[in-house]
């Protein structure tokens, strides 16, 4: 009987440490937010991905590419002067649902 009790007790405790994860989860209106988003990447300077794509205009072939991941790696290293983010991030995967997603 103790034992199902602090089994019961520490499965609630992982249960309420594990939902902020859940809360969190990859979606294309995130994808839309970090496009716009100026510090994504730790960035150093002023530039957001919309500053030079603006609304995602000619990327509708981006979101068929196989290496899509490390091209927005490049650009947030680049021209927004960051640091890449992990490709299996839930920003990683925002963005890269929110570039699918203006495929025509
Ligand atoms: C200073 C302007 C600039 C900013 C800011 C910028 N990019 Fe780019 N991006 C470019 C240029 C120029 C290219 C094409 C040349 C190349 O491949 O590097 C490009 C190419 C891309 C491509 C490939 C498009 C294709 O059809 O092959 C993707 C995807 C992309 N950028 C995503 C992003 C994302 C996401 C951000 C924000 C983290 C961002 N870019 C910020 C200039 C920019």
């Amino acid at each position: 009987m103790k034992k199902t009790v602090t089994l019961l007790a520490a499965s609630c405790a992982l249960m309420l440490f594990a939902l902020p994860v859940q809360a969190e989860e990859a979606s294309v209106a995130l994808g839309h937010t970090l496009f716009n988003d100026a510090g994504l990447g730790a960035s150093k300077n002023d530039k957001s991905c919309n500053t030079c794509h603006a609304n995602g205009k000619g990327m509708e072939k981006a979101g068929a590419k196989a290496d899509l991941a490390a091209q927005i790696n490049k650009c947030i290293r680049g021209p927004l002067e960051g640091q890449g983010i992990s490709e299996d991030s839930v920003a990683m995967q925002s963005l890269m649902l929110y570039i699918k997603s203006l495929a025509k």
